[in-house]
């Protein structure tokens, strides 16, 4: 049901942890499941995402898709991280089952979320970023799952 690097990911996630006065914390749930993400940001002067970690209370498509996000957006500048989207990171493991799709929209809105923090602590705006939501469910179609 999983592919090989989404349980290499989830058994050896990569940037686990906290960033000390982290440049910008993004959080995020889903209502549905209960599950929690959130992600640290080390930005530097050039904008550049310098290092990037994350603690993720949830299921093992959570842990793995916030692992491969974290390793996506480093050495990106803060534009070019918006490109890591759900579907990014998706790819990036070689899919999802999809059921877990849900979850790899966490670790998309997380990134989100950080960026906004940074974004709103230096006065500065990104083009094409939004309020992040904190509930990834907010506005969503009701979709029909099984847990
Ligand atoms: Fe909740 Fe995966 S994020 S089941």
């Amino acid at each position: 049901m999983y592919t090989e690097k989404v349980m290499d990911h989830f058994q050896h996630p990569r940037n686990v942890g906290e960033i000390e006065n982290a440049s910008g914390v993004g959080t995020v749930g889903n209502a549905k499941c209960g599950d929690i993400m959130r992600i640290y940001l080390d930005i530097d002067e050039n904008e550049i995402i310098r290092d990037c970690k994350f603690k993720t209370f949830g299921c093992g498509a959570a842990i793995a898709t916030s692992s491969m996000a974290t390793e996506l957006v480093k050495g990106k500048n803060i534009r070019e991280a918006l490109e890591v989207t759900n579907k990014a990171v998706m790819e990036a493991l070689d899919g999802l089952p999809p059921v877990k799709v849900h979850c790899s929209l966490l670790a998309e809105e997380a990134i989100h979320a950080a960026l906004w923090d940074y974004a709103e602590k230096h006065g500065i705006k990104i083009e094409g970023l939004d309020r992040p939501k904190s509930d990834i469910h907010e506005g969503e179609e009701e979709e029909e799952e099984e847990y």
